[in-house]
């Protein structure tokens, strides 16, 4: 069983989290994470300006999602920065090809999730989940989200991301904050949730 995790990431949070999604995935006997990107869209000088050109190398590597990689996936979740509150662009244009999965209605009934990250704790990261489930809902997918049997999103003794819509991570206004462990540990969580939801819908 093939479970995709596709992402966008400008400075290396996002990554971060989807490691941890495909460590989750990886937990599950007969279940196998595949990692992808979305394709960039802004050139390398945009890039080099925004201060992600040398962080993105280190992920370089990941192959670039092909939009039929979702078709044959059994499961897909999906990681996003936060942008205003809705997923990144790339994200957006990669979603915005899918339209001839949709006539064929490939995507439907297989399990969709979504995880993100957002600069601030309350910058957007909830919208940005629910909003991206609207999409993978007009695709037939089967959303998941992070239960609260994940207890480390009830926490209360640190700054954290996690909600019941997804993982998350709280990456700082400079990006300095990295994935803590309780991070981390939802997003595990979340790719061991998602695959074990798509072995049943399976069978
Ligand atoms: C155009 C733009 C819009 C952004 N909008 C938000 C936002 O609405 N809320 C927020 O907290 N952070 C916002 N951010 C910060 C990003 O969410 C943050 O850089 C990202 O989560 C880091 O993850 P990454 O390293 O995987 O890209 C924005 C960043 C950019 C460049």
């Amino acid at each position: 069983m093939k479970v995709l995790i596709v992402f966008y990431s400008m400075y290396g949070h996002v990554h971060r989290l989807a490691e941890a999604v495909a460590e989750g995935v990886k937990e599950v006997e007969g279940a196998e994470p595949v990692l992808r990107r979305v394709p960039e869209t802004l050139s390398e000088d945009i890039l080099k300006a925004m201060g992600a050109l040398e962080v993105q190398k280190s992920f370089a590597h990941i192959p670039v999602c092909g939009v039929d990689e979702l078709a044959s996936a059994d499961a897909i979740i999906f990681g996003t920065p936060t942008r205003f509150g809705n997923m990144c662009g790339q994200m957006r244009q990669f979603l915005d090809a899918t339209g001839q999965l949709w006539a064929k209605g490939s995507l439907i009934g297989k399990a969709g999730s979504v995880f993100t990250s957002s600069a601030t704790q309350h910058g957007g990261q909830e919208s940005t989940i629910l909003s991206f489930y609207n999409t993978l809902l007009h695709q037939g997918m089967v959303i998941v989200g992070l239960p609260y049997s994940f207890q480390g999103q009830s926490r209360n003794d640190e700054i954290t991301g996690c909600s019941p819509y997804g993982a998350s991570t709280v990456a700082g206004t400079k990006g300095e904050r990295m994935p803590t462990e309780n991070e981390l540990a939802g997003a595990r969580f979340q790719g061991k949730h998602v695959a074990s939801i798509a072995l049943k819908l399976a069978q």
